[in-house]
């Protein structure tokens, strides 16, 4: 089998991009993971990608300044040099110019935690709280132009508890995320297998 070439792109600790490499060691999986790109040095994913084999690349945007869409460049020449077919956002935590969302259309993916179009922007789970929300969650979307706007792939639902503080919610949604992220991920790579 002919499995689809990802790269993840993370800012962070990486427990999502790990739970898709893990997904990905699967025989039967229709996706590998090939290539991960940080844009800080320090984020802590990189290390776990390395050690399982995975090339990693850090494209820090600090040394562009303002210029978005120059840093922007050099992390599509990353993934077209690469081959890659499938760009999966985990934790990436800068906003994307309309020049990446368009060159990967249909392509992009990326997780929020919560259930969209319900609380799109950040702190999601204090927020849940907040409101006194019953049900919360998380959505893999495609990514368009607006932040966490684009066509829903997948929500996975978790019900708010009596109790929960943000890190027990944050918790039981991440736990949700892993396996939700590998689903959509899965399905997407699917259906690009069949229409190349
Ligand atoms: C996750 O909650 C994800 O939904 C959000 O950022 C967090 C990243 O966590 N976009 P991790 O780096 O995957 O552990």
């Amino acid at each position: 089998m002919t499995k689809v070439k990802v790269a993840i792109l993370i800012s962070g600790r990486g427990s999502n991009m790990a739970a898709l490499i893990a997904a990905a060691k699967d025989r039967a999986y229709p996706a590998q993971i090939v290539l991960v790109i940080a844009n800080l040095a320090d984020a802590g994913g990189l290390a776990l990608a390395a050690a399982q084999g995975i090339e990693t690349a850090v494209i820090e945007h600090a040394p562009f300044g303002k210029d978005r869409l120059a840093h922007e460049r050099m992390i599509d020449a990353k993934l077209r040099q690469a081959g890659i077919e499938i760009v999966a956002l985990a934790g990436y935590m800068r906003v994307l110019t309309p020049f990446l969302v368009e060159a990967w259309a249909g392509r992009m993916i990326n997780i929020h935690p919560s259930l969209l179009p319900a609380l799109p922007g950040l702190h999601t789970h204090q927020r849940a709280l907040e409101a006194g929300l019953e049900k919360h969650g998380c959505t893999v979307h495609l990514v368009t132009a607006g932040v966490d706007e684009g066509p829903i792939l997948g929500q996975a639902k978790v019900d708010i508890l009596p109790g929960d503080t943000e890190a027990s919610l944050s918790a039981r949604v991440l736990e949700e995320e892993h396996k939700l992220y590998a689903r959509c991920l899965a399905d997407l790579a699917k259906t690009i297998t069949k229409t190349s």
